[in-house]
């Protein structure tokens, strides 16, 4: 390359960099004049909050990655015996601690050893792929930065028979209709041989309370709290917002008759917000932006979802207590 054209190049690399700014500011700007004020939960992983999310994962009263981890433990091996996956592609992988557990199944089996990492947080992934590189020698492990919400393209055309994994309940982030749309997408993807293994986080039951649920998110140390609140902080660096961090209070509930967590932050009082290039944004005491939500599925509503997706259950593996689900799903035949 000559100079001229490295000059442009970066003054390219620069361009995109400016367009995706430009985009997430009209976004967030878009979200937080609707009546119900939003903000993308995506924006929650920068490193910071990455690691309070490993960290929430380890919290006691966070029930789900344990439970979850209990199953796949039990789980990878028999199927992955039964199955025998040559590749796995883990959407939303974050440190990838649940599927070293399949990726383990792989290597005793012999049946594979691809491995790609699908996420938004890039460097994270980065140093999630370096890591596992230093593990498991004998497997490719190709990471993919990518929004898996917007697409899902792949830097390669994984072999037969892949697995496509989305755990830690990732699914219950987007609502019905998001659901219904990334679950399309992935079906679309799965050749026969192909499966979709999902992790499903389950409505209140007889084992589960209510306030059980609702205290996976609102953790008593206030990590979940601080993970919340993190997602001000990213604003305020990426797009020069003034949120007052201080002004803020993390609160979730359990929503029974939507069957979903919401998360929200709370404005402690009248006051105005600016993004600069936007108009200011004013908060009421009291109101609140919602940053994220879970849904919780019974059998029926997921399978409901994953088939109006074109997929089909061929394993339900709940724990003793109905806690959560391990879902291995098909394309319908
Ligand atoms: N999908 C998981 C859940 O809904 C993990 C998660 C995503 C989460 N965003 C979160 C957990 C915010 C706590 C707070 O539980």
């Amino acid at each position: 390359m000559t100079a001229d054209e490295q000059a442009a190049a970066r003054a390219g690399v620069e361009e995109d960099a400016g367009d995706a700014r430009e985009r997430m500011r009209q976004e967030v700007a878009e979200g937080l004049s609707r009546p119900q004020k939003e903000i993308a939960p995506k924006h929650f992983y920068d490193t910071r909050g990455s690691e309070l999310f490993e960290e929430i994962t380890r919290l006691d009263e966070y029930y789900p990655t344990r439970t979850e981890r209990a199953l796949l433990e039990t789980w990878s091996g028999p199927w992955v015996e039964g199955l025998r996956p040559a590749a796995l592609v883990e959407l939303g992988a974050g440190s990838a601690r649940k599927s070293r557990i399949i990726l383990e199944a792989m290597r005793r089996h012999g049946s594979g050893r691809l491995y790609v990492p699908v996420d938004v947080a890039e460097a994270f992934l980065e140093d999630t792929a370096v890591q596992l590189r230093g593990e498991y020698p004998g497997f490719a492990i190709v990471p993919a930065a990518t929004d898996f919400t917007a697409s899902l393209a792949l830097p390669l055309t994984p072999p037969e028979p892949t697995w496509y994994a989305l755990l830690g309940s990732t699914v219950g982030n987007l609502d019905t209709g998001s659901a219904v749309g990334l679950l399309t997408r992935v079906a679309r993807r799965l050749r026969p041989t192909d499966r979709f293994l999902l992790g499903a986080d389950l409505r209140p039951g007889p084992n589960k309370s209510v306030a059980r649920l609702e205290a996976a998110y609102n953790d008593a140390r206030g990590v979940t709290a601080a993970f919340n609140l993190n997602v001000l902080r990213v604003l305020n660096r990426e797009l020069g917002s003034d949120f007052d961090l201080d002004s803020f209070r993390h609160h979730a509930f359990y929503d029974a008759s939507r069957g979903r967590i919401e998360m929200h932050l709370v404005s402690q009082r009248p006051q105005l917000v600016r993004i600069p290039g936007e108009r200011a944004i004013a908060f009421r005491e009291g109101e609140t932006v919602r940053t994220e939500i879970s849904c919780k599925y019974d059998q029926a509503t997921l399978e409901s979802i994953l088939s109006a997706a074109g997929l089909a259950t061929t394993r339900w593996k709940e724990d003793p207590e109905g806690l959560f689900a391990l879902v291995m799903t098909r394309r319908h035949p």
